[in-house]
């Protein structure tokens, strides 16, 4: 029986063997794009080179990458929607292109793996104003023997990858699907039904059109870009009808089954799932928080938790399935030892304080049921306010239990809530609905407080080069040519946390370019600058030329703290620094 770490050696050997040169996976918190939550898709840290830049490695890549997906949260407990999954890539950048591509897939589908090929069923874009029917896909299909009644056509909303975000490469695509030999829910049953029957293995996308904002434009060069669910691909090769059969997944089912009175296999599924994702966005050093990426995080956790309370099952098991996960993918990703405790910790203190809530939360729930059964928005928000209760979690509790919920009316008060937050007195929802442009504005002030503090402690030659802000940490990186030894970040970090404790003002004062430079202002960017530029002056410790938006003083910043400092070239060092909001984040 083939394994999914052999599967994937196979996958890689393949491709290899095709002219292709391995790369490695990247995070799943995309490194450089605060415009994406995770990496979703092995392309996705490709967008330049399927853009046209020169890849290093070449034009032919091939690489197994780890992705994180939250679109299809509410089908995770079926047979095989995942949150987290491995997905199997290979690319051509400007080289090959649709009969190589479909070759290489059929070959390795046929040939190195044995798939029946009498149980495949492919998908092809059906055309449409934007692009034309994929004549050629169905023409190759068919050459490889796919009877034209398993090719099946479909509109962009199914055969139609990309762009990731509103703008970028995209392009019509074909999906390799395997039948299961289930039988078909309905007449209309066909590759892409969810009821698990077809399960959806691989799909190659052709990337020949770039998303702008007047439409789609032909890329300068055609790409072509796939993917391959390891998961998937893994059950289907062990005859198994659900991804949770495999080695992948039976061992934590098993825990979770051994831990539990009430024997549910939908929830059983959501925990192994959830916890399983929970601890690879815990290995690249997320924290659960109430924004972004963070609050992704706490959504899958707290999910989980409700999952167990459904089943029965004490939450601390929750940190005991994360060293299961470990020892499954330990040796592909040794980045779950190095973490192992920050892990298991973070995820014993999230369930600590989650449960308490969750219980008297629940009675909430029940009360509000007894009076009305309907729960109102005002409601929705109290739980997701007072009690942690993400919106889909109450949700999921409403649907199981078959009663209504006023989304519409939740997203009112929330709104109502944050705009309250901004004008009403700061600490009033303290570590809860901080909205993400203010975290931004104490990042970007805070950077400017590192900057001048770099240079003291360093030296003038100290210039920024780049810097990138989320609302999770700031990124810095400097000209300086030697490691930062223990006693300069500390040195670095106090005089950050003095300027912080000073309550300094930060004031604007726009000036011409000339003028600033009088005054000896920080800007490393002459470019960019027009003749007027804007300086930020806090207090009389840093001038830097800089287009904003800031925190009008200091002491707003909270704690700073350096949690990364390494050498990113020749002779640049960067920092990775955050900014601890109150008790609750200060472990
Ligand atoms: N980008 C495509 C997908 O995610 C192929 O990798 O399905």
């Amino acid at each position: 029986m083939i394994t999914a770490r052999e599967l994937k050696r196979k996958y890689i050997e393949f491709f290899k063997s095709k002219g292709h040169i391995e790369i490695k996976s990247a995070p799943l918190i995309p490194e450089n794009d605060p415009t994406v939550l995770f990496t979703t898709a092995g392309m996705h840290p490709l967008v330049p080179y399927l853009l046209g830049e020169p890849h290093p490695a070449g034009k032919r890549l091939v690489n197994v990458q780890k992705c994180l997906r939250t679109d299809d949260i509410d089908d995770v407990g079926d047979a095989f929607h995942n949150t987290f999954f491995e997905m199997l890539g290979n690319w051509s950048l400007g080289d090959y292109f649709k009969k190589e591509a479909i070759e290489f897939a059929f070959e390795f589908l046929a040939k190195f793996l044995k798939i029946d090929v009498n149980r495949l069923s492919v998908t092809v874009f059906e055309g449409d104003s934007d692009a034309p029917r994929d004549n050629e896909a169905i023409r190759i299909w068919k050459s490889l023997g796919i009877p034209e009644r398993r090719i099946f056509l479909n509109p962009k909303k199914d055969n139609w990858w990309g762009p990731v975000g509103e703008r970028g490469p995209c392009g019509p695509d074909t999906e390799i699907f395997f039948d299961t030999g289930k039988e078909k829910c309905s007449k209309d049953c066909k590759p892409g039904c969810k009821c698990g029957k077809y399960f959806e293995i691989w799909n190659l996308v052709f990337m020949e059109y770039n998303k702008t904002e007047n439409g789609y434009e032909l890329l300068k060069q055609k790409n072509v870009d796939t993917g391959m669910g390891v998961e998937r691909t893994t059950a289907i090769l062990q005859g198994k009808d659900n991804v949770y059969d495999t080695e992948l997944f039976l061992p934590i089912i098993e825990k979770i089954r051994k831990n539990s009175k009430i024997k549910d296999i939908k929830h059983e599924r959501i925990i192994a799932d959830h916890i399983r994702a929970s601890v690879f966005a815990l290995s690249e050093g997320l924290l659960p928080s109430n924004v972004e990426r963070g609050y992704v995080l706490r959504r899958l956790i707290r999910r989980a938790i409700r999952s167990c309370y459904v089943i029965k099952c004490d939450v601390s098991l929750l940190s005991e399935l994360a060293r299961v996960v470990i020892s499954i993918y330990h040796e592909d990703y040794p980045e779950l030892i190095s973490k192992k405790s920050f892990i298991i910790d973070t995820l014993r203190d999230e369930t600590k304080r989650f449960e308490k809530t969750l219980e008297r939360g629940l009675n909430f729930f029940e009360k509000i049921v007894e009076k009305e059964n309907y729960i109102n928005g005002k409601n929705a928000f109290l739980l997701y306010q007072s009690f942690g209760f993400p919106l889909e979690l109450t949700k999921e509790i409403a649907r199981e239990r078959r009663i209504e919920i006023d989304e519409e009316g939740f997203k009112e008060e929330y709104k109502k809530h944050q705009e309250l937050s901004r004008t009403a007195a700061k600490g009033m929802f303290k570590g809860g609905l901080l909205d993400a442009s203010e975290i931004s504005k104490k990042y970007h002030t805070a950077t400017h407080l590192l900057h001048q503090a770099l240079r003291e402690v360093l030296g003038d030659h100290v210039r920024q080069v780049g810097s990138n802000i989320t609302s999770e940490r700031l990124r810095f990186d400097f000209t300086h040519d030697k490691k930062l030894t223990k006693e300069e970040i500390e040195k670095v970090e106090k005089i950050v946390n003095e300027k912080i404790k000073e309550g300094l003002e930060v004031k604007r004062v726009d000036m011409p370019l000339e003028e600033a430079k009088k005054i000896k202002a920080l800007g490393f960017f002459e470019e960019k600058y027009g003749k007027i530029v804007s300086v930020y002056m806090i207090g009389d410790y840093s001038k830097e030329i800089c287009g904003g938006p800031h925190v009008d003083n200091t002491s707003k910043l909270g704690k700073f703290k350096i949690i990364k400092e390494e050498g990113v070239g020749a002779g640049i060092r960067r920092i990775k620094a955050i900014l601890i909001q109150n008790e609750e984040y200060s472990k």
